[in-house]
């Protein structure tokens, strides 16, 4: 029997990207193991994931869990060579950004197994973000960069990436999103969490926003701002939860706290929202296509695709009130956008076609 193309997840957004393509595989026959590197492990942050998007269960779970950057990346690169020389994959995919995602490309490349990188070429040029660092060594390790936006080839040739590397496939993020959009129902996350017909939706994790606790409180009290003028609905990221509730997140009776939403709970919030304010990758790209006005809490974007393209906009935390009360103002953005190149909920194909090739099948 062949050996698997292993798909190394182990964060919240790689689940969402590795659904579809994991699929396309499937169709075309392809052998394939998942490995968990477990570095969620809530069932919030991670078993919820699977259950709704119809991901098989991981093969194994390498149970690595949380630590400082150098610890986590140590303990995921440790169990990952473990693994692989345990398995011998024939590939080894990888998604986004995340510290398993490094890790898995180190652990292969030093084995000589060939990598894709799902999401290939984003930058931020903003080196204090540990994604940043994350996606440009992935980048330099792997054969195939899969590539989600036009611009990301120009960032992966400056780079010295072979252009024959890198391969514009679209984004299975919004494959992801476009085959569940029947399930996503604002009505019914509004009536199960009791929430009025107007609000905002709020994501914070990002560890220049809530790591610090002063800018943590800064942030707190531009949201309470927000909530006087129209009510604030936020799931919070366990990395989160300490700086916000000390700040006093909770203190205002517009701000509606949440444990982190599954999947579908979660875009059916973000679906109804008048806006979202987040500094996530993922909810920009999702209120791209949804056409929600998105408010995004950072000084710069990877995916500068969702400004030119989508309904997003970068602000500081002085901007933020202000920002909301204009979008209250204006309304919904048009409907009729045309989306991204090739977000069109055929990248897992597209993806898998390209492995498939690659591996001389
Ligand atoms: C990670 C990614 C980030 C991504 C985010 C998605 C890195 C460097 N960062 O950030 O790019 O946007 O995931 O959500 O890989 N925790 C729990 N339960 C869990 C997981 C985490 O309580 O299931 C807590 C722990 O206290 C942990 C902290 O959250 O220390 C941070 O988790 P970690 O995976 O290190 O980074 P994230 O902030 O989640
Ligand atoms: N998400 C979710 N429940 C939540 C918050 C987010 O299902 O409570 C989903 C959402 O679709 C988002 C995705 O998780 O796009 C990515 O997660 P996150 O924002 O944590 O990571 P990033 O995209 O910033 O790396």
């Amino acid at each position: 029997m062949l050996s698997p193309v292993v798909h190394v997840i182990g964060a919240r957004p790689n689940f969402i990207k590795a659904a579809p393509v994991v699929a396309a595989l499937a169709e075309r026959g392809c052998a394939q193991r998942i490995v968990h590197t477990g570095q969620h492990y809530d069932e919030r942050m991670s078993t919820v994931f699977f259950r709704e998007l119809s991901l098989p269960e991981p093969d194994v779970d390498l149970g690595v869990g949380s630590g400082s950057h150098g610890r986590q990346t140590g303990a995921l690169l440790a169990a990952l060579e473990e693994e692989f020389v345990a398995t011998s994959p024939r590939m080894v995919v990888v998604y986004g950004d995340v510290n398993s995602t490094l890790a898995a490309a180190l652990a292969a490349s030093k084995l000589g197994i060939p990598i894709a990188h799902v999401e290939a070429g984003l930058r931020s040029f903003d080196m204090t973000m540990p994604e940043e660092i994350n996606r440009r060594l992935t980048d330099q390790l792997a054969d195939l960069c899969l590539v989600t936006s036009p611009e990301a080839i120009g960032h992966l040739a400056n780079e010295g990436v072979a252009v024959d590397r890198a391969h514009l496939v679209g984004n299975p993020m919004i494959d992801t999103l476009l085959a569940h959009l029947d399930r996503f129902d604002p009505a019914a996350v509004r009536g199960r969490y009791g929430l009025p017909e107007r609000y905002v939706a709020a994501t914070l994790h990002r560890p220049a926003n809530v790591d610090d606790p002063a800018t943590a409180a800064e942030l707190v009290a531009r949201l309470h701002a927000v909530a006087d003028l129209v009510d604030v609905v936020i799931p919070v990221h366990p990395r989160s939860r300490p700086t916000l509730t000390a700040a006093g997140l909770d203190d205002h009776p517009g701000l509606h706290v949440r444990d982190p939403l599954g999947y579908v709970e979660f875009v059916g919030l973000v679906r109804g929202a008048v806006a979202a304010v987040t500094d996530s990758g993922g909810v920009q790209e999702e209120t791209t296509i949804l056409r929600v006005p998105c408010l995004t809490l950072r000084p710069n974007t990877e995916r500068p695709i969702t400004i030119t393209h989508g309904t997003n906009r970068l602000v500081t935390v002085d901007e933020l009130v202000p920002a909301v009360r204009k979008v209250l103002e204006q309304g919904p953005p048009a409907a009729d956008a045309e989306a991204p190149p090739l977000w069109d909920g055929r990248a897992g194909a597209r993806i898998a076609d390209v492995i498939i090739r690659s591996l001389g099948e």
